[in-house]
């Protein structure tokens, strides 16, 4: 296993259940829509993974693009949502050649954990051409230097805990000690950032940004900022 594109695109075990993984996805969707602007709003997900409940997210907007580095999750994406129109689903490098200035809100939740600071500030530039003047992006999960690996486990419990998955969280942190993932984070790492350096790189980008006062998703000790394209 090379990267962490390679990773996702494995029948990996970062899900500790079937219910705990449609527990993160209706979470996700449910923050995205809050970010929705208007019902005709043209919503990109960056990196979306699985995106189990992307129908609700639809429902909520004009279109909806779902764009997927992985080929394999992306093969499931366009099988698992060809009867919704309203959905595309388009690789990270289709998302290039997209028609510019077409896009009201761009997310991308916990993906830049996983890139280099290069990659990162390359995606932040697809954005910016894809985004309408005064369109939005919004960062979710962004990993702070010093938070460690114990405030992952603790929001995995307490999520387990409020679900009835606790039993299967706590087998699933043993799988993920065992597994490829715990040989990645060690290798690789997951790259983090302090609040005023993200805000920093948002704002070399073109985009005026604020942290945003909760995260995406359910882990409180990561950071989301929300970015406006300036004008
Ligand atoms: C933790 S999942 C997040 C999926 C979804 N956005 C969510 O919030 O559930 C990480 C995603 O990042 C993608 N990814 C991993 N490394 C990447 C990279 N270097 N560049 C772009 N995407 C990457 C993976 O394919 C995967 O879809």
């Amino acid at each position: 296993m090379d990267d962490w594109i390679d990773y996702y695109d494995s029948t990996h075990t970062i899900y500790a259940s079937r219910l705990h993984r449609d527990v993160h996805f209706e979470e996700i969707a449910r923050d995205i829509i809050g970010y929705i602007p208007a019902p005709d709003a043209v919503v990109l997900d960056y990196a979306c993974g699985e995106a189990l409940s992307a129908a609700k997210v639809a429902a909520a907007c004009g279109r909806l693009i779902l764009a997927e580095p992985a080929p394999g999750v992306r093969g499931r994406l366009i099988a698992r949502f060809a009867p919704i129109t309203k959905i595309r689903v388009r690789s990270l490098d289709e998302l290039r050649h997209m028609e510019e200035m077409s896009v009201d809100l761009a997310v991308m939740n916990s993906v830049a954990q996983y890139m280099t600071p290069d990659e990162l500030d390359a995606a932040f530039k697809v954005m910016k051409r894809l985004l309408k003047p005064g369109g939005k992006l919004v960062v979710g999960d962004i990993l702070q230097p010093d938070v460690g690996m114990g405030r992952d486990v603790a929001a995995l419990i307490q999520l387990s805990w409020k679900h009835g998955f606790l039993k299967d969280a706590v087998w699933g942190l043993v799988r993920t000690a065992l597994s490829d993932y715990r040989q990645l984070r060690t290798r690789i790492g997951l790259q983090r950032y302090p609040e005023a350096e993200m805000l920093a790189k948002l704002a070399a980008a073109g985009f005026s940004a604020s942290r945003a006062p909760v995260n995406i998703g359910h882990n409180p000790w990561r950071m989301t900022f929300v970015a406006r394209h300036a004008l």
